[in-house]
């Protein structure tokens, strides 16, 4: 099935906001802060607080999609609720079973239902195995034994992503970045996992094979039952794979909707903005669109994040009260989560509240008249394309993504899920030594943090995303 539009929908909502089968996944305040060093005696002076207070479920089925810009904190609620990073605070519920702090002996036996696809195709492979021995790798690690042997249920798995079987014995510099994703893939899918938490599985990848993947990806989830976490940066990816969307920014999810309900009426002005950003590919539907908003500044720092609404440094709608008091994420609407005193297309909750100096946004008209070009009275220089802005549309942004991460460049794409450590090194993790790489599926031991990096690879989100979207997706 390549129209995700046509897929069924997800399971009546349960948890936190409705009622319906339990949700797969519980996530409940998860925090994680990186603490900040300094000093041989490594001194705390600070923390990083990439995740503060995550509150989400996920449902059997579902594709949950998670966007937002770099560095607010995606791919770290990934690798906590895979267990790959120890959470700081909160609670993470797998089935109903705590897992937040279980210990790797006991989380093995369920690294079976919970697998990850990172970002990088190639750093994610070890160079040195082959693809029939990565593929592998989760039944050797959990002691599984296929009917018909390891080799046949590979060769299967990879005719099952789209792989020449015969390629068994090739190694991942032999394929082209696309079928390097494939692989990917398919030894996370190896152990028929419940959960698949796929951090930027297509951003690597340039738009012709993005589809491809997104495709793949839906076809294996109507086939086997998955259930997705799918994190990226592109709006349109999301678009199209995502039954509910969250939108996280600096370290929290400010709204939380299913996909219609989101992209037709946004609430929170932070997904307005990005929203307003998405290029329309249609020219005669450019003219619908008559309002950009132009977001000023990059996103402030997690190690000081901004009091209260952490949005309220760039927000147009912002009031003193935003200043001081935290929203707190409510459900304004049915399955439709804010976390705002001044929600678009919602009740105000904090109506009369006295304004903040707004000169931190721009709000552009480009007019009903004027669709496609922007206006020439725009001060600050912008191109044409929309997806070239960078404050803009900070969820599409292709180049700026490999710099701007710039505490952990290297931190997951490289981490081998499957636990293949070629040469782990000791992480960027501040909180002190890090443990041996573990993945879904692997067998590493227990440790604080754990992520590793192959000596072999160099490169942290080296692979710059185009961000022109998911070309064949369904656009409303
Ligand atoms: N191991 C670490 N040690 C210290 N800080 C870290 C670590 N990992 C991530 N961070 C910081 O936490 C914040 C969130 O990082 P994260 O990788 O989760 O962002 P992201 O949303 O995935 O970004 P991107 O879209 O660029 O991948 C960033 O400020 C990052 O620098
Ligand atoms: S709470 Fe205030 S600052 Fe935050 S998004 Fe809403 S209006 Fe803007
Ligand atoms: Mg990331």
């Amino acid at each position: 099935m390549t129209d995700r539009d046509k897929k069924t929908p997800a399971p009546a909502a349960a948890g936190s906001d409705g009622s319906g089968s339990e949700p797969l996944l519980k996530v409940e305040g998860l925090v994680k802060h990186f603490p900040i060093t300094k000093g041989v005696l490594k001194r705390k002076v600070g923390a990083v607080q990439a995740v503060d207070g995550l509150t989400f479920d996920v449902r059997p089925g579902e594709t949950l999609g998670v966007v937002g810009e770099s560095g607010c904190g995606k791919s770290t609620m990934g690798r906590l609720v895979t267990r790959l990073l120890e959470p700081t605070g909160g609670k993470v519920e797998f089935q109903g079973r705590d897992i937040t702090h279980m210990s790797a002996g006991r989380l093995r036996p369920m690294r079976r239902d919970i697998q990850m696809i990172f970002q990088d195709p190639y750093g994610s492979l070890n160079p040195r195995h082959t693809v029939g021995g990565i593929v592998g790798t989760p039944f050797r690690l959990q002691g599984v034994k296929p009917e018909g042997g390891v080799k046949a249920e590979v060769q299967r798995l990879l005719e099952l992503v789209g792989l020449n079987p015969e390629h068994y014995n090739r190694y991942p510099h032999e394929f082209s970045g696309g079928q390097r994703q494939r692989i990917g893939i398919a030894r996370a899918l190896a152990l028929k996992p419940k959960l698949v938490v796929a951090d930027e599985p297509v951003s690597a990848l340039d738009v012709s094979i993005q589809a491809q993947v997104v495709n793949l990806l839906d076809d294996l989830q109507d086939e086997l039952g998955l259930t997705y976490m799918i994190i990226a940066h592109d709006l349109s990816v999301i678009r199209h794979v995502s039954d509910r969307i969250a939108v996280m920014y600096l370290g929290k999810i400010v709204e939380l909707a299913d996909r219609n309900s989101l992209y037709e009426a946004p609430m929170h002005p932070y997904t307005t903005a990005l929203m307003s950003a998405v290029p329309v590919p249609d020219p005669r539907r450019r003219g619908a669109k008559s309002e950009r908003i132009l977001l000023k500044g990059d996103v402030p720092s997690p190690i000081s994040p901004p009091t209260g609404c952490r949005f309220h440094t760039r927000c147009w709608k912002a009031t003193q009260v935003c200043k001081t008091t935290e929203p707190p994420l409510l459900q304004l609407k049915t399955g439709h989560q804010v976390a705002c005193h001044h929600p678009e297309n919602g009740e105000d909750q904090a109506p009369g509240d006295a304004p903040l100096v707004a000169d931190v946004i721009t709000v552009k008209s480009a007019g009903a008249a004027e669709p496609v070009a922007e206006p020439v009275a725009e001060p600050v220089a912008e191109p044409v394309a929309p997806a070239a802005e960078p404050i803009a549309e900070p969820v599409a942004e292709p180049v700026a993504e490999p710099v701007a991460e710039p505490v952990a460049p290297a931190a997951e794409p490289i981490a081998e899920p499957v636990a293949e450590p070629v040469a782990p090194v000791a992480s960027d993790e501040p909180g002190g030594p890090d443990a041996s790489p573990e993945a879904p599926g692997s067998v590493a031991s227990e440790g604080p943090e754990k992520s590793a990096v192959p000596a072999t690879d160099d490169e942290g989100d080296g692979s710059a995303a185009p961000s022109t979207g998911a070309e064949g997706k369904p656009k409303e």
